[in-house]
């Protein structure tokens, strides 16, 4: 059985897609109705921290891992941990972008507590890196962040984009370094491709993808996390044994090389890139690094831009070395580190991806 687009993208892509198609019935008893209900909870709390929080756990976050755990026992203050459970060794050896998916969550805390008027303020590691991401202090005081309008919209969008060419406003160049040069773009398609195959073909790596599959809407809804595949097409898959863990460990298998070939149409399907690099390369600049992503998502989101992480070509492993040396001859200054490198175009709406209830993040108070 051919797999259609949007089904084939998620096999492999990572992130969430409710693939369309099949009678509008079977859609909906297919829907995750409570791995989505954080994002219609989202704002619904009365208490300042809380509500800044309930939109703070749709940040933007590797694998979907949703890293965060928070400690609410001191009034007016948000103790903040990176639960080192959700740990992706093969992929992110160093945390690194698991760190930046904390800066994604400290922002996105903020612009949230900003529409209450509250100001936060971070301080950052306090007792070093074995202890806090960040003590954040609520204070009265802020005006409302205009991003704020965009955080229910914003999307991680795993999809081809339309061809039409995007234009690097101030308000885009002001956040990140954007490419749309045709020579930078053909090579960055042809890295990120190259890059992508080495993950899909270096077995800890896909392992450590696939073993956070979601497959269908029972264990979506028993882990609201990983790399959701759910939808009415993607679980008729399932039930006929066209979609499987097993298949998805196997790059010979047909199942395989099919998503293979849809991911490579989303890559070439892409007229520019963002990207974000720094000086240092340490915990602060990664937390930088994800509180300027999570802006820049939420201002290609105010564009009716879309924006796609696309990490592979930045992972510190031994197969990936070669194209994460390119990456940086190509993108930064000698001794700068790329931080982030996504697809930026004209995409669809897609679905939201799952993420675990604000109260099972807390872990005191
Ligand atoms: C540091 C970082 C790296 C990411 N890398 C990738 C990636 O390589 N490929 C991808 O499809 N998504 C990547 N993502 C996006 C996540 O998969 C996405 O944020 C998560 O699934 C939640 O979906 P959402 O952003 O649409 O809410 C990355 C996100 C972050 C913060």
């Amino acid at each position: 059985m051919p797999l259609s687009r949007r089904g084939a993208l998620t096999l492999i892509g990572g992130g969430a897609i409710l693939a369309a198609g099949g009678a509008a019935g079977f859609a909906l008893t297919r829907t995750p109705t409570a791995a989505l209900a954080p994002w219609s909870a989202a704002g619904e709390y009365r208490e300042p921290r809380m509500r800044a929080l309930s939109y703070a756990i749709l940040a933007p976050n590797p694998h979907n891992r949703q890293p965060w755990a928070v400690d609410l026992t001191i009034p007016d203050r948000v103790v903040i941990w990176r639960d080192e459970t959700k740990d992706l060794p093969e992929t992110d050896p160093y945390d690194r972008q698991l760190t930046i998916g904390m800066g994604c969550f400290l922002e996105q805390l903020a612009v949230a507590a900003s529409e209450t008027g509250h100001r936060v303020a971070f301080d950052l590691f306090p007792d070093g890196a074995d202890g806090p991401v960040a003590v954040a202090q609520f204070s009265d005081g802020a005006a409302r962040d205009p991003l704020a309008a965009h955080m229910l919209d914003r999307r991680s969008c795993k999809e081809p984009f339309a061809d039409r060419a995007v234009e690097p406003t101030p308000a885009l160049s002001a956040l990140a370094d954007i490419h749309t040069d045709p020579d930078r773009v053909a090579r960055l398609k042809r890295l990120t491709w190259d890059a992508w195959m080495v993950e899909a073909t270096t077995p800890r790596t896909l392992n450590e993808s696939v073993d956070l599959f979601r497959l269908g809407k029972a264990e979506i809804e028993a882990n609201p996390d990983g790399i959701d595949l759910g939808g009415p097409f993607l679980e008729t898959l399932m039930l006929v044994g066209a979609l499987t863990r097993e298949g998805q460990r196997q790059p010979g298998s047909s199942e395989f090389q099919q998503g293979v070939a849809m991911y490579r149409e989303m890559l070439q399907a892409t007229p520019a890139y963002a990207v974000l690099r720094s000086r240092g390369n340490g915990r602060r600049e990664q937390i930088e690094a994800g509180r300027r992503w999570l802006r820049l998502n939420l201002t290609t989101t105010a564009l009716g831009l879309s924006l796609h992480p696309v990490s592979q070509a930045l992972q510190e492993y031994p197969e990936m070395a070669e194209h994460y040396r390119a990456a940086h001859a190509l993108l930064a200054e000698p001794g700068e580190t790329v931080q982030m490198l996504g697809r930026l175009g004209y995409g669809p709406q897609s679905a939201r991806s799952p993420r675990w209830p604000l109260e099972a993040k807390i872990v005191n108070g």
